[in-house]
Parts: C-alpha cells; sequence; structure tokens
C-alpha cells in the first residue's frame, strides 16, 4: 500500500528566496483544507517557527531528538490552528552543521528521526524548511524527502542556482534516497511587469516543463507583512493577492501530491438509481483502510470541493 505521509523538502541553497514564506503558507493552507500538516524547522534562523506563532525554546527543536536525547512526540508542537503543528527551531541549531559532520549516520539522522511520525500516518505532508546551504543539514533533509520543492525568484541567473540544487538532489538520488522527486518549483516574488521576470520563468518552464507549477506567487506587502504578526497571510489577510496566490498553489499542489483525502474520495458510490438492487460497496483492503483514515482525521468532515475563497 502506498505511503499516507508525504515528506517535503522546501529548499534552495539560497538564502532569501522565499522558502520559509512558503513554508509557512503552503503549511497553513494545506492545513485549512483539513490536511494534517507537520511543519519541520530546520534553519536555526527558526522563521517558520516564528511565523506560525511559537517562540524558540531550548530543547523544543530537532536537535534533542537527533542527539538522541528526545522522542520525536516530545517536540511537536500544535500552532493556534488546527491540523497545523511544527517541531520548532533553536539557535542550537546552528551548531550542527558542524556537530554532526563527523557522525556515520549523519545523512541519514533525519530520515531515522522522522520514522516514527512518518510510519503513524497521522500526518499528510511533513513539510521541512531547510536551511541555505548546501550543508549537512540540508542534504540529510533531503535524504528524508519525498520530494523537493524549489522555490526561486524570477531574476537573473537564476537557471545557474537551480542548476546547483538539482545538481544535488541528482547525487542524492543516485546514493543515499533513490526515491527522491523533483515535486516541483514555484516562482515566488514574481512581479509580472518585468520582462526578465516573464523569460526567465519561459526559461525554467522550458528546461522543467511541467515541474515548474502554474501558480505564481506575487510580491505583495501583506505577505512580509504577516511573520512579525507570527500569523501565515493566508489566515491573517486570505482576501490578499499573496494569500490568493499560497491559497491556488495549495490546490495545485495537493492535486499533485494526492493523500488519503483524495484516496477516499475515489470510491464514493454515485447516486444510484435503484438503490434497492444495489449490492452493498465490496470493503476492500483499499476502501476500508480510506474510510478509516477519514475517519480518524480529528472526526472532521472532507467536504473541500474548490472554492474561490
Ligand atoms: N510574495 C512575497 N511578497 C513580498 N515579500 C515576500 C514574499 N515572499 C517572501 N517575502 C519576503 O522576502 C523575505 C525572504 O523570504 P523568506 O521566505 O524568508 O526566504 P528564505 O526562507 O528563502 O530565506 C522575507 O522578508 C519575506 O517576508
Ligand atoms: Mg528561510
Amino acid at each position: 500500500m502506498e505511503r499516507r505521509t508525504k515528506v517535503i523538502a522546501i529548499a534552495n541553497q539560497k538564502g532569501g528566496v522565499g522558502k520559509t514564506t512558503t513554508v509557512v503558507n503552503l503549511a497553513a493552507a494545506l492545513s485549512a483544507r483539513k490536511r494534517a500538516v507537520l511543519v519541520v524547522d530546520l534553519d536555526p534562523q527558526a522563521h517558520a517557527t516564528l511565523g506560525l506563532g511559537l517562540e524558540k525554546t531550548p530543547g523544543i527543536s530537532m536537535y534533542p531528538v537527533l542527539l538522541g536525547e528526545k522522542q520525536i512526540a516530545d517536540v511537536i508542537q500544535p500552532t493556534k490552528w488546527n491540523n497545523l503543528n511544527v517541531i520548532p527551531s533553536e539557535v542550537d541549531l546552528a551548531g550542527a552543521e558542524l556537530e554532526f559532520s563527523m557522525r556515520e549516520d549523519r545523512l541519514d539522522m533525519i530520515r531515522s528521526a522522522l520514522a516514527p511520525v512518518k510510519e503513524s500516518g497521522a500526518f499528510d505532508y511533513i513539510i521541512i524548511d531547510c536551511p541555505p546551504s548546501l550543508g549537512i543539514v540540508m542534504t540529510s533533509a533531503l535524504v528524508a524527502a519525498d520530494g523537493v520543492l524549489i522555490p526561486i525568484q524570477a531574476e537573473f541567473l537564476a537557471m545557474d542556482g537551480l542548476a546547483l540544487i538539482t545538481g544535488s538532489i541528482d547525487r542524492i538520488r543516485a546514493s543515499a534516497n533513490p526515491n527522491l522527486e523533483l515535486n516541483g518549483i514555484v516562482f515566488t516574488m514574481v512581479n509580472s511587469q518585468a520582462k526578465l521576470t516573464q523569460d526567465v520563468i519561459a526559461e525554467v518552464r522550458g528546461h522543467f516543463d511541467d515541474k515548474a507549477y502554474e501558480t505564481l506567487i506575487p510580491r505583495n506587502v501583506r505577505v512580509s507583512e504577516a511573520p512579525s504578526m507570527g500569523t501565515p497571510v493566508v489566515f491573517l489577510d486570505p482576501r490578499s493577492k499573496g494569500a490568493e496566490a499560497y491559497k491556488a498553489f495549495a490546490w495545485e499542489f495537493m492535486a499533485k501530491n494526492p493523500t488519503r483525502f483524495d484516496v477516499a474520495k475515489a470510491p464514493a458510490p454515485a447516486p444510484a438509481p435503484a438503490p434497492a438492487e444495489q449490492p452493498a460497496p465490496e470493503a476492500t483492503a483499499e476502501n476500508v483502510a480510506a474510510a478509516e483514515a477519514v475517519a480518524t482525521d480529528n472526526g472532521q468532515p472532507t467536504g473541500d470541493a474548490p472554492s474561490n475563497s
């Protein structure tokens, strides 16, 4: 049976390209659609943690888990919002690059740490915010991931940066994680007026085809104001252009990365013209598993037809 929990690393070795903003708002928009989401903040700057309204707390991060001092269940924190949880970051993670570089299991350390959570099936998506470097922490995050989502700014030399990270993905796929997929590329802080922007988007689409998401995230001041309020812009100002874009992006993401909801919806019987003569729906293993999965999701209904809101 297909794994239920998808682990997506949001990565780009370049800073300031919209990784954290994408982590926070994709996670928020998915949670609003009743997907159970766990954000794992691996950047010592802890901007995803703060952006989701949590504080940095010593001892509450992946760091003590990687050291074997804490169980992962002890560091998963709820946020103010349903279905949205986070493993915060803390400043100690800054030393991790050096500290963990001698460990024999360094490539596998995050995969092993996340394994019990992933196997529990408690979450639809585990979304990892990676630090802006191609170091040990980011590499081991990619080893733990099913897919990598790369946010980029459509600007001069964007293709060079993309080549660096897709090269890393290829190397990891050839060694520690053969299942690693390029989940996609998402354009952030887009200024659609600029000719260069359009040219770069066209160039990236030419190379990466349907791996480049259709939805463009525009530059929008509400997006940059939201972190200081500790609230994702999709909750803070849902009608703003930035929020609308992230919500549309989340729909596109869900369509490309189906979860148990989509599995559960598929076998739903069509309205029957002659109900008396219909045999009961077959209790296949898949049907039962799908039904159980939905039933255990916080007891919330699954209604989630696309809307414009
Ligand atoms: N769509 C956007 N519109 C306006 N500002 C944005 C947008 N996306 C990100 N920003 C701002 O740009 C800066 C860098 O974004 P961030 O997500 O922190 O990048 P990274 O995690 O890659 O370093 C932050 O100040 C953020 O608020
Ligand atoms: Mg960041």
